[in-house]
């Protein structure tokens, strides 16, 4: 039985690197945002807008901890603001939970968000000068959640099959 967690900041990888280690290992591969949209039958811009990000957090709180009571073998990725809230993070320390933190430095979560502002609600309304220092902030208010993870793999400017494969060798 295989339970696999990813977290990390808006753009760290988690749902790229989930279906890539979903096929090396034949496990299936989910992402608690689109379980969310799904269930709701809205999109997440959607929800920030019309629900605001306190209701978000509730749906994405319950939505977690059914699906982490309820489903057995899976490689979960998160929200990057999942672990953050309603003490999410004490999921990530569950026993046979392998939880993993692809942490990216402030510079590289730039450069990859730079053109992807969009479908994000947090970052849609900001300038271009805003980014980076409301990313550095949110990064250092969520670095104590995020290093609850049980492993943590630093990814800047590495191919998604090497974290892939780093995540490999701590399933054995
Ligand atoms: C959020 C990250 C998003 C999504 C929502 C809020 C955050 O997920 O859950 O927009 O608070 O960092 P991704 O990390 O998959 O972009």
């Amino acid at each position: 039985m295989k339970k696999i967690v990813l977290i990390g900041y808006m753009g760290s990888g988690k749902s790229t690197i989930g279906k890539i280690l979903s096929e090396k290992i034949a496990i299936p591969a989910f992402d608690l945002d689109k379980i969310i949209e799904e269930k709701t039958k809205k999109t997440i811009p959607e929800l920030f807008s019309e629900i605001g990000e306190v209701r978000f957090r509730k749906i994405e709180h319950e939505t977690l901890r059914k699906f982490i009571t309820e489903k057995d073998d899976y490689i979960l990725s998160l929200g990057g603001g999942a672990p953050c809230y309603a003490n999410n993070h004490e999921f990530l320390q569950l026993e046979g939970i392998v939880s993993v933190y692809l942490k990216a430095s402030v510079k590289e979560l730039m450069q990859r968000l730079e053109n992807e502002k969009a479908g994000r609600p947090l970052l849609a309304s900001l300038k271009e000068t805003e980014i980076e220092e409301f990313i550095a902030k949110h990064l250092f208010d969520r670095s104590y959640f995020y290093h609850q993870a049980k492993h943590v793999i630093a990814v800047d400017g590495k191919k998604p099959d090497h974290i892939v494969s780093e995540i490999e060798s701590l399933l054995t």
